[in-house]
């Protein structure tokens, strides 16, 4: 970011009105000076913009905290379940004890899918890349779910349905038979339920629960954000889901887990992670489940999962995979004083619940479409269309010249 030199001050006179709207923008520690050449750049990446405003979640990418609805995620993962935070990002407050058994209860209800949806997504390639599934069942759910259903009810219907559709995706990909939902179970138990066919160890549960609150929401990133312009539009609640599916496949947003346990596996053993990391290093290739646009410390949620990973791993394999995973996060620190993000940690939790590597972005899609639809819903409640404007860099007004005379040009990209 540019800084502006000191010595060339002028006094520039503002409201008290811009003042304080100025004053509350301000990072961390950061100066007026610092806050405008943010507001007036066009930070490739959109980085450090300001794109809207939003009650959901807070995120202070100094002091490593994320907040929802001004809950701490420390205390979240710690007392809370997906049910509950679900009902935060939703409604704001937690609930009461009636609150939460009516609101479990109705997303316990929805959680069968359509009999058309299971024949679409059992009739699918079985090697078809999961994300594009998932793509398919949840704009394939807009179609099939009730078009009588309220706003409100159709954002419950996509919350209860999603861990329903990857579930049916697994069983497909392996042919085995698609495992119904149980509405007596809770939601993260049942869908580890789904995934085996095995109602999973309470431990196991709890540390599903704890995985999809963490993914549950962050703020303005690349698929929510892709959420909130399709709904800015006014386009139904599918539609935006689906886009943020589609956003959520790329390997800069969703999927870097997938690529932290393939490392892992090619480093092999903790005696081959130093030459491994810094033979990376002198390439200039990013290591995976390392680096966050907005956390300039450890992710908050990286530090959740490094904490409870050393009392779940059990395997002599997880024990190893743990110390080749600190030993790559002492090196990084050391030399490029890179933190870890969420990444690094959850392939390891994920693997340990169950859940094999081609299913860890669908199951991210899974913690995070409450985060998803409590941003589209807020996005409808005070909608004006997403259309920023572009710093044009092409040429300006051009004769056009009749085919004959052009000459060859390269064309651009
Ligand atoms: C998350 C990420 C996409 C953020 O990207 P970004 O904000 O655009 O940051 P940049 O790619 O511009 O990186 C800034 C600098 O840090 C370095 N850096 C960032 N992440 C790095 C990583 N994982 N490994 C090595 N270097 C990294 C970059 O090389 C760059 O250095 P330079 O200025 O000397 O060129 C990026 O850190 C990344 O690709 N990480 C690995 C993938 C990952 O774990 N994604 C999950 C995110 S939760």
């Amino acid at each position: 970011m540019s800084q502006a030199n000191p010595k060339e001050t002028k006094m520039v006179k503002v409201s008290e009105e811009t003042h304080g709207k100025l004053k509350a923008m301000a990072k961390y520690q950061e100066t007026m000076d610092n806050v405008i050449a943010r507001l007036a750049t066009q930070a490739k990446g959109l980085e450090d913009v300001v794109a809207g405003k939003s009650s959901i979640t807070f995120i202070d990418g100094h002091e490593g905290r994320l907040l929802y609805r001004g809950y701490d995620i420390a205390d979240l993962t710690a007392h809370s379940n997906y049910e509950e935070t679900t009902y935060l990002l939703w409604n704001g407050h937690l609930p009461t004890v009636n609150d939460l058994k009516s609101f479990s209860e109705e997303l316990g209800a929805k959680r069968e899918i359509p009999r058309e949806l299971v024949s679409i997504l059992t009739t699918l390639p079985q090697n078809c890349d999961t994300m594009d599934a998932l793509r398919v069942g949840v704009a394939a759910l807009g179609v099939f779910d009730d078009p009588m259903y309220s706003q409100q009810e159709r954002a419950m219907s996509i919350a209860a349905k999603m861990g329903t559709i990857v579930a049916a995706i697994h069983r497909h990909k392996h042919g085995q038979a698609v495992v119904a939902p149980r509405e007596d179970l809770s939601f993260a138990t049942n869908f580890l339920y789904m995934v085996s066919g095995k109602v999973p160890s309470e431990e196991d549960a709890r540390l599903m629960d704890v995985l999809l609150i963490l993914h549950a929401d962050h703020e303005f990133n690349a698929s929510t954000f892709t959420a909130r312009i399709i709904a800015s539009t006014l386009s139904d609640i599918y539609s935006a889901v689906t886009g943020a599916v589609g956003a959520l496949k790329g390997p800069l947003h969703g999927g870097a887990n997938e690529k932290v346990v393939e490392m892992t596996a090619e480093i092999g053993s903790p005696a081959n992670v130093d030459a491994y990391i810094r033979g990376k290093l002198a390439s200039k290739v990013k290591i995976n489940g390392f680096g966050h646009r907005v956390y300039k410390t450890m992710d908050p949620r990286a530090k959740i999962l490094s904490d409870m990973a050393a009392h779940f791993v059990r395997t002599q394999k997880e024990k190893e995979s743990l110390e080749i995973i600190k030993g790559t996060e002492a090196i990084l620190l050391k030399e490029k004083n890179l933190h870890p993000n969420v990444d690094l940690f959850s392939g390891l939790a994920l693997n340990h619940v169950g859940v094999p590597a081609y299913l860890f972005t669908p199951v991210f899609a899974v913690g995070r479409a409450p985060g998803w639809l409590a941003h589209v819903l807020e996005q409808y409640a005070d909608n004006r269309i997403i259309r920023p404007i572009s710093d044009y860099v092409g040429p300006q007004l051009t004769a056009y010249a009749p085919i004959e005379t052009r000459s060859p040009k390269r064309s651009r990209t």
